[in-house]
């Protein structure tokens, strides 16, 4: 039996995760969205794809929640985008808002899925859901770690014209401003890149990466990045649906771990089947450290205003 993905939200993000989960032959999927018709017209159109792309999933769009029953996975990207100007924190009460609707719907119609957050500002949003839901804490998973490695990892690749494959990029920390890459663990076909590059090129990358979203807003002035932040989510959800044990950087639930205590963090998780399977902790050093901590303050800051 095929397995199943809701996404909710019909908007680019969303849309194109039901894109990238179709090519990929992952799961049927069920989009849904408030708004009428959407979500039925883009699923529509996205099911006339798979026999060009030879893939045998179905997709089906909803306005509600009964076609979304039973789902494995639940992937939420609704909410409001950033426009020019505005910060992923200015989207919380909005935003909050729309966990509140939607995290009740997924819970009742499919208790026992696990979740992968998109929303922003992501850590206090998957912080909100994880309350809302009562899913025990390997079940909810923020997107955003891997966004921010695969910017990273682009940039690295960009700039020491090297394939993309050769670069293992690491960020920790809060999707935002306070984001935390760590170029000592991040390699080049196992180098480490402080080995390749001075500090001053490392640093312009990593603030880059920082900016990596702002900089796409820029661009697009109506709205923000969605096809690697929806593919970022696509490959969470592979490594939950084949059990990959992959470790992967995500914003998960801390309990001590890093020294942080009941807040939604970017760190590295092993993905399996029963969602985040492991924290892995590594050896920061100080300034690391304290920028962890750093991050992991504006991250609550955050859901002190929403009270989650
Ligand atoms: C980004 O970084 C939208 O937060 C997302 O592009």
């Amino acid at each position: 039996m095929r397995s199943k993905v809701t996404v909710v939200g019909a908007g680019n993000v969303g849309a194109t995760t039901a894109h990238w989960l179709a090519t990929r032959e992952l799961a049927d999927v069920v989009l849904v969205d408030i708004a009428e018709g959407i979500p039925q017209g883009k699923a529509l159109d996205l099911r006339q794809s798979t026999p060009i792309i030879g893939k045998d999933v179905a997709l089906t769009g909803s306005n509600g929640y009964e076609e979304t029953a039973n789902s494995d996975i639940v992937i939420i990207t609704a909410g409001l985008a950033r426009k020019p100007g505005m910060s992923r924190d200015d989207l919380l009460k909005k935003n909050y808002e729309v966990m509140e609707s939607c995290v009740t719907q997924v819970v009742k119609h499919s208790p026992n899925s696990i979740l992968i957050l998109v929303t922003n500002p992501l850590d206090a949003m998957a912080q909100a859901a994880y309350k809302l839901s009562k899913f025990s804490r390997n079940r909810v998973i923020g997107m955003a770690g891997v966004l921010d490695s695969a910017r990273f990892a682009t940039f690295i690749a960009m700039e020491l014209n090297v394939s993309v494959e050769n670069v293992n990029a690491f960020v920790l920390g809060g999707h935002g401003d306070t984001m935390v890459p760590l170029p000592r663990y991040t390699t080049v076909a196992g180098i480490p890149i402080t080995e390749l590059m001075d500090a001053a090129t490392i640093e312009r990358l990593v603030k880059r990466t920082r900016d990596g979203g702002a900089e796409i807003v820029a661009f697009l002035k109506t709205g923000s990045a969605y096809y690697a932040p929806s593919g970022a989510a696509v490959q969470m959800a592979e490594a939950i649906l084949k059990d990959k044990k992959q470790i992967l950087p995500c914003a998960a639930y801390l309990e001590g771990e890093y020294g942080i205590h009941g807040l939604f963090v970017g760190v590295p998780c092993k993905l399996g089947a029963r969602g985040i399977e492991d924290v892995i902790q590594v050896r920061l050093n100080a300034d690391e450290q304290a920028a962890l901590q750093k991050s992991a303050e504006s991250v609550r800051q955050l859901v002190q205003v929403i009270g989650v």
